[in-house]
């Protein structure tokens, strides 16, 4: 049966100081909320409906950049967490299955562990809340259980000093059929020290029909709610350390991990080489048996087998590296393919173009892409010998096979195999240099004696 997944985004995020929306803040370069609804993936979810309030304008375009199908619906005033999630009932009226509440700043809940609350679901009970055992229960809503399982979560404001001793805590995710969540949460009321109507009063509210509640634990580390700027770096640490054991697991090299810096969707082949000092921004792919040297920067690119980039190489999107493509120091790319083979080794700017099979590009070559309205492209064959410092001003195609001599700038096509010559030409002057020198020393000398 199908699963829905709702996600909590309305909060405000005050303690992050910060005029952009909190599930927005970036972790591992992807917004908070896409990790939130990246965990769900677990459970394939037929519906994602995202509860957005703060900043909701600019939560909806992340929210559906990750996934155009989710539903983003407005919780104006932020009532509770209970209050949030009847604002998803609309938007999931008809819907047969259950339904999985995730919090959009709890970015490190683990799909088996979402995998897990649904097969308790499976297993018979009504509800099944997603709890952890800490030393420091601090805020958290307490687990009161009883004979029967799960009898009702106290929130630490509404607690006894008795339930306060109480070390299982609510991680917040909640589990149950979405006809039954509603039904449930038509019942509750806010009459509590926060005022708020809170999700966590459906487990009592389901007691008192009879029915059963169940926890599946999970490690608290899962839990972990980003609230401040300090614990959003906390946390991109942790992600990045993650990253970089998976990484190293996947078979990877790493020779200084902690120096290298991944992106949620990074994906590294294995025998892959990565030096110290890269950082991976979104969408890059990494074949096996490619070389990362240090200092490299890369973005929206695919790099691959037998490939090396860098030292010091920034890849930009759309930069296509074939198989044994070279791009070295000081070289950026982008939208444009490297093909098999095709080296470009230093100091150059190559942009909307596309280069050949074995093509060699000099040192300091510019594809002139821009004309300060628009892009254009520059086309290069096979084989293709671009001398050092070419400025191929695009639109430009160069052929097969053909040649830019050193220091010219291209704004016409060069056919397969011809050479192309746009500098001026040398003149040399015997013993002129020598003459140059005597007439300026004894300018010197002269006014030196004068001062
Ligand atoms: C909640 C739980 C608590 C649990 C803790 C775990 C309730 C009543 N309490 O408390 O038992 O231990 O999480 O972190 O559920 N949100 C909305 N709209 C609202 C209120 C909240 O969208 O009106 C969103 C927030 O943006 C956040 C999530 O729901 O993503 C949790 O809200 P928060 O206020 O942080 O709940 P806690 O008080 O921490
Ligand atoms: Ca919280």
């Amino acid at each position: 049966m199908a699963t829905a997944l709702i996600v909590l985004a309305a909060g405000q995020g005050t303690r992050m100081n910060s005029d952009l929306p909190k599930v927005l803040h970036p972790l591992g370069g992807v917004p908070l909320v896409v990790h939130a609804m990246a965990s769900g993936n677990a459970v394939s979810p037929g519906k994602i409906v995202v509860v957005a309030g703060h900043g909701a304008k600019q939560v909806e375009p992340a929210a559906k950049a990750y996934n155009p199908d989710a539903i983003v619906v407005r919780q104006d005033e932020q009532l509770g967490t209970g209050h949030a999630v009847m604002q998803a009932a609309k938007a999931l009226e008809g819907f047969k299955g259950d339904a999985i509440v995730v919090y959009g700043d709890t970015p490190f809940v683990r799909p088996e562990t979402i995998a897990k609350m649904a097969a308790a679901r499976a297993a018979g009970s009504a509800i099944v809340v997603l709890g952890f055992n800490t030393e420091n229960p601090w805020r958290y809503g307490r687990l009161v259980i009883g004979p029967d399982g799960l009898d009702r979560i106290v929130e630490a404001k509404d607690a006894t000093d008795q339930e306060l001793e109480i070390t299982l805590c609510n991680g917040g995710l909640v589990a149950a059929d979405t006809t039954l969540l509603f039904d449930l949460l038509q019942s509750i009321g806010n009459d509590n020290a926060s005022g708020e109507y809170y999700l966590t009063d459906i487990v009592a509210a389901a007691r008192s029909r009879g029915l059963t509640a169940s926890v599946v634990t999970c490690d608290e580390s899962e839990t972990l709610g980003i609230n401040t700027r300090a614990e959003l770096a906390r946390a991109e640490a942790i992600f990045q350390s993650k990253k970089r054991a998976e990484a190293l697991e996947n078979g990877v090299t790493l020779t200084a991990p902690d120096s290298v810096f991944f992106c949620f969707d990074t994906v590294i082949g294995r025998d892959a080489v990565v030096e110290p000092n890269v950082v991976f921004g979104p969408d890059v792919t990494i074949e096996s048996g490619a070389t990362i040297r240090a200092f490299s920067h890369l973005e929206g690119c695919h790099v691959s087998r037998e490939a090396v980039v860098g030292p010091y190489a920034r890849l930009r999107p759309g930069a296509e590296l074939a198989e044994g493509a070279k791009v070295g120091n000081f070289v950026e790319v982008k939208n444009a393919m490297i093909s098999e083979g095709a080296k470009v080794n230093h100091l150059s700017y190559i942009g909307d173009a596309s280069i050949g099979a074995r093509s060699n590009i000099g040192a300091g070559t510019i594809t002139c892409n821009y004309d300060g309205f628009m892009k254009h492209r520059t086309e290069i064959g096979e084989g293709a010998f671009i001398g050092s410092n070419t400025m191929l001003v695009a639109p430009v195609t160069i052929g097969n096979e053909a040649m830019t001599a050193t220091g010219s700038v291209i704004n016409k096509n060069v056919p397969d195999g011809a050479l192309a010559l746009a500098r001026a030409r040398q003149v040399t002057k015997p013993g002129m240099a020598r003459k140059l020198f005597e007439k300026l020393r004894a300018a010197k000398a002269k006014r030196d004696k004068g001062a």
